[in-house]
Order: C-alpha cells, then sequence, then structure tokens
C-alpha cells in the first residue's frame, strides 16, 4: 500500500532491522501526520547527533509478535497520537487490539513479563480540549511496562490544544538525548545533514512523457485507473456533481459540495468522513520553487533512490519538483523551529544565518516574531536572505524533513440511506488572520474546494491545477477530487425509534443534515421514527443560517414539546437556533439547552442518544458541563453526580462527539 512498494507488510521489525543493522526504531501511530514528522525528526537526530542507526516504521507495517525478540540494545521508541476520543489512530488500530489484550501472544509465548528484553520510551501527542488527553501515549506507556519492558528516560507528551506540540516534544527530546548520552555513553556530533534518499536527473524523460508521475499517487492512478478500494493511500478521482455556496460574508465562504460516487466501489454510512486530498496553491508553489532556486527546474524530471532500504518514500518517480512539491509536501504548514535550526548550515549570506541562529535558538523570540506571524517556510526564509534563493539546500533535504502533504477530514452532511451514491460535506473556506499575524492563513484543502465550485460555475481563479495528476481531475465535462471516506463511530442509534439531540453549532450541523434526512427517509419507508431535537447556532438569522431552507420539511409547530410519537417525516425534528450576533448579548446553543432543560432531561430518561460536532476548544466541552446542570437540575441531584451520568453516557455510547 506504499507507493514505493516496500512496505514491510505482516512482517517482523526485528527481522528487517538486522537486515538493515538498525540499533533503533521509532514507530508512529499518526492519523494527521504530526506523529510521522516527529518520528521521522527523532530518528534523523538520534543518527546525526551519536551516530546510532535509526528507521522509522509505520504501525500498520509490521505484526507485533516478534516485541519480545528485541535484542537489549535496541531503542524502541514511539510516537503516539490519541485521536478522536482517545482512540489510536487508524495506523496504529490493530497494534492496540494486539497489545491490550490480556496475554498477548507474543512469538516466545507465555511468560508473565514477556517484553523483558525490550527497551523503550513513548511520546504521545494529543489535544488537551479534548476529554481523554493522550490517553492512547500514556496507555501504551504504562501497558509496556506491565508487559516487562524498560522504560529509557521519561514519558513525554505533547499538546496540541495549546499549540505546544513542538516545544513540548523539543524539551522532551532535549531530556532524552540527555539521558541516552549519561546512560548509554554516546558521545555527540555536531549536526551535519546525512541523506537517506538521492534524487537522480532524469534526462530522457520530460514532463509530458507518460511515465512520469504528475499527482498520481501510485499506479493505477499514472494508468488513469483509480482502483478499489480506496484507502489513505490509495483515493478515488470522484466526479463532483454539484457545488453551490450556502453562504458568504466578507472573511469566509460555506460551500456545499456533492460528489457522486454511483460508478464507483466507494461506500459510505451516515455519520463517516470524507477524507479530501489537496493540493498547494500554485501561489505557494511558486514561492517554495523561488525560495530554494528550482523555478527554472520545476519541470525537471527526477527518480528517486533509497540510501537506505528502510527509507520509506511517500510518493512515487520518476516525477518533478513542481509536482512533489504541489501534491505531497506540507508547505504551507507552521515553520518547525528544528527545522529551521538545521538549515543554518545552508544559509546563502552571512545575514541569513545569523538571523536563522537567531530565532531557532530562542522559543521566545520564535514564538513572537514566527510563529504567530502566519509564515510559512518560504516566506520567512525569502524574507530572511532579502529575496536571495536558499540554493545550497538540497531538495532531498526538503523532501525528508517537511512533513508529508495529508487528506483533511470533513463529516459528510447527506445519509447514505436516503443517497447511498452521493456524498456531500459542508465546508467553509478559510483565509483566517491571527491577531498578530501579517498574513492570511488560507486553509489548504477549503480554499481548494472553493476553486472547484468556482470552476464549476465556469469560472477558475488559476490557484490549482484542475487538470492536475495528467488532466485527470477533469474528465469530459466533469471536475474529479481524490477522496477516501473513513469510517466514524459517530453513529445514529440502530433502533430508528430511539430519540435523539444534536447539538451542532455551524458547521458543527453537518453530520445532523445527515442523521435528519436519514430519519426521515426511514420514516417515508414505514419505520417508526422517535423525536429528533436539533440545537443549532451560528452568527445572524440571516446569513450564515446553514440549509436554513430545509429544515422546515421536517419540522411542525404542533409537535413543539411533544416528545411521544408517532412523529411522520415532516415533524419529528424540533429546532432550536442560537444567533450569536443578532443582538448586544451573545446566545449560544447552550443557552438554547438550558431554555429546554426539561425536554433535553425528559428525552434522555426516554433513553435519548445525545451528539455533538463542531469545535473541540471551548464548544463541545460547554456543552457537556450544560448537559450536567441540566440534568443536575431537573433531577434534583448534585452536579458531581450528574457529571457521573454525563461519564456513563459516554461510556454507553449515549453521549457521542464528533469535534475536531
Ligand atoms: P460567535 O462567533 O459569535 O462567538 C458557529 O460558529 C457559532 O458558534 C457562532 O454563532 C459562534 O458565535 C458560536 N460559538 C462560539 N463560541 C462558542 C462556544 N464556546 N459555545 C457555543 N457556541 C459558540
Amino acid at each position: 500500500n506504499n507507493p514505493s512498494g516496500d512496505s514491510g507488510s505482516g512482517s517482523g521489525v526485528v527481522a528487517k532491522m538486522q537486515k538493515a543493522k538498525k540499533n533503533v526504531v521509532v514507530f508512529y501511530g499518526s492519523q494527521t501526520g504530526t506523529a510521522e514528522d516527529l518520528a521521522s525528526k527523532l530518528a534523523k537526530e538520534l543518527h546525526s547527533r551519536f551516530g546510532l542507526s535509526t528507521m522509522t516504521a509505520d504501525l500498520e507495517d509490521y505484526e507485533y509478535e516478534d516485541f519480545d525478540t528485541f535484542p537489549e540494545d535496541t531503542l524502541v521508541l514511539f510516537m503516539m497520537a490519541s485521536y478522536g476520543e482517545g482512540e489510536p489512530t487508524d495506523n496504529a488500530a490493530n497494534l492496540w487490539t494486539f497489545i491490550m489484550e490480556d496475554a498477548p501472544e507474543f512469538s516466545n509465548g507465555g511468560d508473565m513479563k514477556p517484553l523483558e528484553s525490550m527497551h523503550f520510551a513513548v511520546f504521545g501527542l494529543g489535544n488537551s480540549t479534548y476529554e481523554h488527553y493522550n490517553a492512547i501515549g500514556r496507555q501504551l506507556d504504562a501497558r509496556l511496562e506491565a508487559l516487562g519492558a524498560t522504560r529509557v528516560g521519561k514519558y513525554g507528551e505533547g499538546d496540541d490544544g495549546a499549540g505546544t506540540m513542538e516545544e513540548d516534544y523539543l524539551s522532551w527530546k532535549e531530556e532524552f538525548m540527555t539521558t541516552l548520552r549519561e546512560e548509554r555513553g554516546l558521545q555527540e556530533r555536531d549536526y551535519v545533514y546525512e541523506p537517506t534518499i538521492e534524487l537522480e536527473d532524469v534526462y530522457d524523460l520530460s514532463v509530458d512523457s507518460p511515465d512520469v508521475y504528475l499527482g498520481e499517487p501510485n499506479k493505477n492512478h499514472l494508468a488513469g485507473i483509480s482502483k478499489a478500494p480506496f484507502t489513505a493511500h490509495n483515493p478515488l478521482l470522484c466526479p463532483i456533481k454539484d457545488t453551490h455556496e450556502l453562504f458568504k460574508d466578507n472573511k469566509r465562504n460555506c460551500v456545499h459540495v456533492e460528489f457522486d460516487t454511483s460508478d464507483e466501489n466507494i461506500r459510505y454510512t451516515t455519520g463517516d468522513h470524507l477524507a479530501f486530498w489537496c493540493q498547494n496553491e500554485s501561489i505557494e508553489v511558486d514561492r517554495f520553487l523561488k525560495a530554494f532556486g528550482y523555478e527554472n527546474r520545476r519541470d525537471d524530471v527526477f527518480v528517486v533512490k533509497k540510501l537506505d532500504s528502510t527509507t520509506n518514500v511517500r510518493f512515487p518517480s520518476p516525477t518533478t519538483f513542481d509536482t512533489v512539491t504541489r501534491f505531497f509536501l506540507g508547505i504551507n504548514g507552521p515553520v518547525s523551529r528544528q527545522l529551521l535550526t538545521q538549515l543554518v548550515g545552508f544559509a546563502p549570506s552571512k545575514e541569513a544565518e545569523d538571523a536563522v541562529r537567531k530565532y531557532g535558538a530562542s522559543k521566545d523570540m520564535f514564538h513572537e516574531s514566527i510563529a504567530s506571524k502566519n509564515y510559512n517556510l518560504a516566506r520567512l526564509l525569502l524574507e530572511l536572505s532579502n529575496g536571495k534563493p536558499w540554493d545550497r539546500v538540497p531538495f532531498s533535504f526538503l523532501i525528508e524533513n517537511i512533513p508529508h502533504l495529508q487528506p483533511r477530514y470533513y463529516s459528510i452532511s447527506s445519509s447514505s440511506a436516503e443517497q447511498p451514491n452521493t456524498v456531500s460535506i459542508t465546508a467553509v473556506v478559510e483565509r483566517n488572520r491571527g491577531p498578530d499575524a501579517d498574513f492570511d492563513c488560507h486553509g489548504v484543502a477549503t480554499n481548494n474546494i472553493f476553486d472547484i465550485k468556482e470552476a464549476m460555475a465556469g469560472k477558475t481563479t488559476g490557484n490549482f491545477k484542475l487538470d492536475g495528476a495528467r488532466g485527470s481531475y477533469t474528465k469530459g465535462d466533469a471536475i474529479r477530487a481524490p477522496i477516501h471516506i473513513r469510517h466514524s463511530n459517530f453513529k445514529l442509534p440502530s433502533k430508528a425509534g430511539a430519540p435523539i439531540i444534536m447539538v451542532g453549532p455551524g458547521t458543527g450541523v453537518a453530520p445532523f443534515r445527515g442523521f435528519i434526512r436519514e430519519r426521515a427517509h426511514l420514516a417515508k419507508s414505514g419505520k417508526e421514527i422517535g423525536k429528533a431535537v436539533l440545537f443549532f447556532g451560528c452568527r445572524h438569522s440571516k446569513g450564515d443560517f446553514l440549509y436554513e431552507e430545509e429544515w422546515p420539511n421536517y419540522t411542525s409547530e404542533e409537535t413543539v414539546g411533544k416528545i411521544d410519537g408517532p412523529f411522520t417525516e415532516s415533524n419529528f425534528l424540533e429546532l432550536h437556533t442560537a444567533f450569536s450576533r443578532d443582538s448586544d448579548k451573545k446566545y449560544y446553543v447552550q443557552d438554547r439547552m438550558r431554555e429546554n432543560s426539561k425536554l433535553v432531561n425528559e428525552l434522555l430518561l426516554k433513553g435519548a442518544y445525545f451528539y455533538v460536532c463542531g469545535d473541540a476548544s471551548r464548544m463541545a466541552r460547554e456543552v457537556q458541563t450544560t448537559l450536567a446542570e441540566i440534568i443536575s437540575k431537573e433531577r434534583g441531584i448534585d452536579f458531581d453526580e450528574a457529571e457521573r451520568i454525563v461519564k456513563k453516557m459516554k461510556s454507553r455510547n449515549l453521549l457521542q462527539e464528533d469535534v475536531w
């Protein structure tokens, strides 16, 4: 499943390490690419600093039975992200099932402390705005110890919620390196870039040759076909059926997109996520190529040669500099302080070198002058060098050190029962500028989506290659985009008669549009359906009120406040809206919930499922607290006890969250 065709799928990591003479492996459980990026940074640094022979490993590419056969002098490191409700990432799911069993079946069998020979360290990546902060990192760390493994240094973790992930990593890593130096007597060396890949020019191929990859993720795509199964390694190039703007104001556009999945072997169920494979804006691709002196070489063809058998190259070649920059590198993300320090030796002038050294050395200065200003790497480097290209930076260094461009996930806003062959999403196009920022921060994927909408209306902004990947984005009249489906646990009750309460301000309403359409469809086909209550919030009653014209299809004055059915497709929904900026006083979904506390409590007593979708940082938490307040007030019990009830609802799946 990886483009270079050398995945270790099903194989033992210990054997692979022995063969490649490695003594450190850094596994990653990664969903959005951050853990993978840090794993790669850690492996590289352990090599360059101490001369250790390191490799990174995607957890999904290995079996785990041989974890009890690591030689004592091997270091086994884990960069583990927690996802959603404290769940493992998709690529760590198999490890989780295996290692969390009462007695995992390791190759030597039946020991009380099977992992005695393993020396490990875990760094967790989490988000403190979610309830189960770093659950996976913490549990894995404890589990490995319980299985007899020896921890090296301390467990570490980073917090995306506080925006300190990189700094948390850097301080854990420094301490870890000190431990290694002291406990293992390792000698330090200065940083020198030692490539693990080499780019070799191919002069007899041109950008037009059919064998050159121009954004296609694998061979099938190069041949112009997308073949099931569609996964995080293999998207479907999916025709887009319809796009329209739900609203726009001076800073935001909200777009509804419908993907036509009728011809294809791709299935979803209501509540799933759609992964949209994005590409970088042309203006940023140009800036990047200019910053590193590749403007005139953008269409030159090269192949990637591995200098180390364990290196995982994430894109196929032969390909071009433009292609790799546009489709595979996350060039528009925030600048990494560590990466900046590694660029010191490649600076094009003394001034640029001094500047990079200065910002790289000081956490505070870096944050004040760079991180908070929304610089991306190319913009920053060009500024520090007064526009001089950083042409001493090898392109292989960029490929190795810039995070891989990841698909973005959207909650699906259609119902699979009603529309099995249409998948829709609801996306707000972001062009934000933070309070201290000098530049707008363009959401890469949402602006792709906006461009697609414009193109469907016959206008193109030229920001993206809609005929990218060898024109296969457009086929006949259809515009297509690469997607896959990610299955989620955010699901309607299996019993259609169970009542549901949904809280979804802003685009958080997306999955609930799917839920409501699904219930209406079931009612139409004769099923008895339960009451549905939707708490929706937005800024104004006119403008950003999403799907305003659809809701009256399901609501009726007569059933307001009514709990027991029978309900029909046109009266089962009760909609409560909170418009936050229509008056001087802020009005949020929580306020509406409180006003309807009796209704909420009675529905819960009837076995209602409670759903929250949208902002994780504040809204989802506050909604959960409000829920406990309502239970406490209506049932005349302590707040603590009400909170325990809410917890129990969570563990029984009666409370589900889809938050970001
Ligand atoms: P605001 O932007 O006016 O503060 C969708 O984004 C809606 O959610 C908006 O009306 C927004 O209001 C509101 N919102 C912002 N913060 C919220 C919070 N903590 N809880 C609930 N709603 C919130």
